[in-house]
């Protein structure tokens, strides 16, 4: 009775979305199909991402992150009450799925993603001594995201299975220059907060590529429990041929 209740629902999800889709562009793929996979996540993305508050699904972009906290290499951040903004437009490609449907991998290309908020750092960034707390913007210019995550598949009470997420690998590169935007820094000192920015913006990719892995495993993490309701709620039938 429930799984009638979320399969209308979905249908309807997929037609307020967007008049064009229907039932029949969702046909559930066999695997190993990739050109299916990549289909399947052009239309599941938009609606995972914008947010389906009759699964608990929240907005990931713009999303909401209330804390972040990284200790790489002596360097010690924490990032508050930020806001995070681009993930919708980034191309999810190079999707795999193992037979067992316990693994699955892909590609993210973002062309921009912009975090901003409140925070506090201390410690030092390679060289560099650092120390200061107050607002802060990060926009990054191209990044190359490879996500390998671990599933299991539970069944219902009805008997459909669903997919659940065990655990989540990213790796993040940076291609293009981020720009790093922090107020406050060293007290107000402007002539080091300068020279912190100048270093920072001088040696963007080691940076980028360095630290910022707290980061993407919080904002990824959240996409990924957002997704993990949605399945939670629609039956893996429905995607994939068992
Ligand atoms: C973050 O927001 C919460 C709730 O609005 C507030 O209590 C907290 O002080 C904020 N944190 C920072 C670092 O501004
Ligand atoms: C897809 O995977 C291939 C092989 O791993 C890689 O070279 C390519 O960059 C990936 N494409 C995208 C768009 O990420
Ligand atoms: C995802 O959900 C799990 C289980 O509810 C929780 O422990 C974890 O902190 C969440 N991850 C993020 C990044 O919010």
């Amino acid at each position: 009775m429930c799984k009638v209740i979320i399969s209308a629902l979905l249908i309807t999800i997929f037609y307020s979305a967007s008049g064009a889709i229907t039932s029949n562009t969702f046909k559930p793929c066999k695997l190993p199909n990739r050109d299916c996979l990549d289909n399947l996540i052009n239309i599941l993305r938009p609606l995972i991402i914008g947010g389906i508050p009759e699964m608990e699904v929240e907005s990931s972009d713009p999303m909401s992150v209330e804390e972040i906290v990284g200790d790489v290499s002596g360097f010690k951040y924490k990032l508050s009450n930020s806001t995070w903004i681009g993930y919708s437009n980034c191309v999810q490609t190079n999707m795999t799925v193992n037979e067992a449907i316990t693994k699955i991998e892909y590609d993210v290309n973002c062309p921009s993603l912009i975090l901003s908020g409140k925070y506090e750092m201390s410690g030092q960034i390679i060289t560099l001594p650092v120390e200061g707390h107050g607002d802060y913007k990060i926009i990054t210019g191209k990044y190359q995201l490879h996500i390998a995550s671990d599933f299991m598949t539970t069944k219902d009470a009805s008997g459909k299975s669903h997919l659940s997420l065990k655990s989540l690998k990213i790796k993040a590169v940076a291609l293009t220059p981020t720009h790093f935007d922090f107020k406050n820094m060293f007290n107000g000192n402007q002539e080091k907060s300068d020279e912190f920015h100048k270093f920072m913006h001088e040696n963007w990719k080691e940076i980028s590529d360095s630290f910022d892995s707290p980061i993407f495993y919080t904002c990824i993490g959240k996409v990924a429990n957002n997704t993990n309701r949605f399945f939670q709620n629609v039956p893996l039938e429905d995607f994939i041929l068992l």
